[in-house]
């Protein structure tokens, strides 16, 4: 491909008269290129979250080796650079902490380079999120390749996934029904190889959205991390991101609201991840989009669950590959999407998908034989919601998605761990666990403790859900009857810090309704009387992060990252 090079935006840095323009070129000598290798090509950068602290990320320096070959054929010089990496099992006290940093990190390496295009290199949890909101910030022409899905678990004969059958092996070795020894042989079975966890926990929500709306190629989600077709899928990425600077095609000509729509239908369809909500609301705050939570609602009502995936369902990513990938199910829901948008391939989405084929129709349902009707996530308000909180019909209890039950309170998440398994805990299985202080400002950085653990005395009686309530998240992997992001939240003075021990809450999913069945007179007294929670940062990034987090229903990004910050 014969590449315009007269304006690139790196000429910034090399033709200027200052020393600089000779120094940037030496500094490219001193690494062992030739003059030849880079004067007047592009330079791409390969922005990568490799990490050895973040095992879903361990391979992708073998990746980005497979983005620098492709970059090299099309007439690119490739650069290699490192940011931030968000391992979720390492960091304390949650990678959520620290999305927003990783961002600015992203947005300013790309800003203050001499990068005329980015290869974006993610996986686990935040990483893909960072990465984007970051990219969309600096709007440089990017495509977005994540590390793809581990290989499947299998233990005794049986096929497991990380981390939902972590979860599911801990409530049972917590109720007696395993032992330590067979939770140790897991442990050895548990995570086979490199790649993000293969459910479809928050990583596979964020490789299968970022594909339908566009930023990243067709296969992106789904193929195993380990299978070489992943690496040729970056060897690709290398080459297009060249035709993209041609085109000029930035993220923002990408991610449009309309591209953001067919993520929340694919969102729904696949049954995906609670946390997509606050990643695809802080990306669009970063490109003037305005995603309002109502709209998430509404497109889960006209969008039918289509995967057969765990936690909602029985399959892993690895088996939705072999059924066709994120191409077969957009096939399926094509009726519901905009086709006609740019994607990175530089052809529409529908020319991605065209001939795509559903290869495993127990695994990919159709729209006539859906999994449920609805999406995967519905939003719920009420009095103890005012502005929503979220919960994943599909990987709950069906009997429990209307339910009233006395409220037991934790005040926060270590109350909760001092308490939950005292054998003296006044508890019932009808009763409504409640954690506040587990929010965006109150945690800070809103944990995934949204999962309550159930008391050990409840799981004793065999009973294995409850109805939770919290203003934390939950992870992806997580099942359950679980509402969390509960808005505003406790620490901002949401009607969460108001519910005492005893109350009565009512879940209605079907209505969408959340209330405290106590009289709004006596709610605003006791908010009154509620004391302001001790901050637990007094200085540096934490303090920083309670002073400028949003709210879940807006994407907890910082305010003054938004593309509407207008200054202080
Ligand atoms: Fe990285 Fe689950 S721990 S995606």
């Amino acid at each position: 491909m014969e590449q315009r090079t007269d304006n690139l935006r790196s000429r910034e840095w090399f033709d200027t008269p200052e020393l600089y323009g000779w120094l940037r070129r030496a500094a490219f000598m001193a690494e062992g290129h030739t003059h030849d290798a880079f004067e007047g090509k592009p330079v791409i950068g390969i922005c990568n979250t490799w990490s050895e602290l973040t095992h879903c990320n361990s391979h992708l320096r073998g990746l980005a080796e497979a983005v620098k070959r492709g970059v090299w054929q099309a007439g690119g010089f490739p650069m290699e650079f490192p940011v931030m990496s968000l391992g979720e099992y390492n960091m304390r006290p949650t990678t959520m902490l620290f999305r927003n940093l990783m961002s600015m990190d992203v947005e300013e390496s790309i800003r203050a380079n001499p990068l005329d295009g980015v290869i974006l290199l993610g996986g686990c949890d935040k990483t893909t999120p960072a990465l984007l909101m970051g990219a969309a910030s600096a709007d440089i022409p990017a495509i977005l390749v994540t590390g793809g899905p581990q290989l499947k678990a299998n233990w005794r004969g049986e096929e497991l996934g990380s981390c939902t059958d972590c979860r599911r092996y801990e409530i049972e070795l917590r109720a007696g029904r395993i032992t330590e020894e067979d939770w140790s042989e897991l442990q050895t079975c548990i995570v086979r190889s490199p790649g993000h966890c293969m459910v479809m926990g928050t990583a596979s929500t964020m490789a299968s959205v970022v594909e339908a709306m566009g930023i990243a190629p067709p296969g992106n989600a789904a193929i195993p991390a380990v299978d070489s077709r992943r690496l040729r899928l970056a060897e690709s990425a290398g080459r297009q991101i060249l035709r993209l600077i041609e085109d000029d095609m930035r993220p923002s000509r990408i991610m449009t609201r309309e591209s953001f729509e067919n993520g929340i239908r694919t969102l729904h369809a696949i049954g995906g991840s609670t946390n997509a909500i606050i990643h695809l609301m802080a990306i669009a705050g970063r490109l003037g989009v305005d995603l309002p939570l109502s709209l998430f609602d509404e497109l889960a009502r006209t969008t039918p669950f289509l995967l057969n995936l765990k936690p909602s369902g029985e399959f892993l990513m690895e088996d939705f590959y072999y059924a066709g990938g994120l191409s077969a199910l957009l096939k399926e829901i094509e009726p519901l999407l905009d086709t006609s948008l740019p994607t990175v391939t530089g052809r529409t989405l529908g020319e991605n998908i065209e001939g795509a084929v559903n290869y495993k129709p127990e695994l990919l349902r159709s729209m006539d034989n859906p999994m449920d009707p609805e999406g995967g996530l519905a939003v719920v308000r009420g009095n103890l919601a005012p502005t929503g909180a979220i919960i994943k019909p599909t990987a709950a209890s069906q009997s429990l998605l209307t339910h009233q039950g006395r409220a037991l309170v934790f005040e926060d998440h270590d109350d909760l761990l001092a308490r939950i398994d005292d054998p003296d805990l006044d508890v019932r299985p009808e009763d409504v666990l409640v954690m506040r202080n587990g929010g965006p400002i109150g945690a800070p950085g809103m944990p995934e403790w949204g999962f309550l653990p159930l008391p050990k005395k409840i799981l004793a009686t065999g009973v294995r859900d409850m109805v939770r309530l919290s203003d934390a998240r939950m992870s992806g992997t997580a099942f359950g009857t679980v509402v969390v992001h509960v808005t505003p939240e406790s620490a901002a003075g949401g009607p969460l810090a108001a519910v005492r021990t005893g109350d009565q809450i009512l879940l209605d999913v079907p209505n969408r309704k959340l209330d405290l069945l106590v009289e709004e007179r006596e709610i605003r007294s006791r908010l009154v009387g509620t004391p302001p929670v001790a901050p637990r940062y007094n200085r540096g990034y934490g303090w920083m992060y309670a002073q400028h987090a949003q709210q879940a229903d807006q994407g907890c990004d910082f305010d003054f990252l938004r593309s509407d910050f207008t200054g202080g």
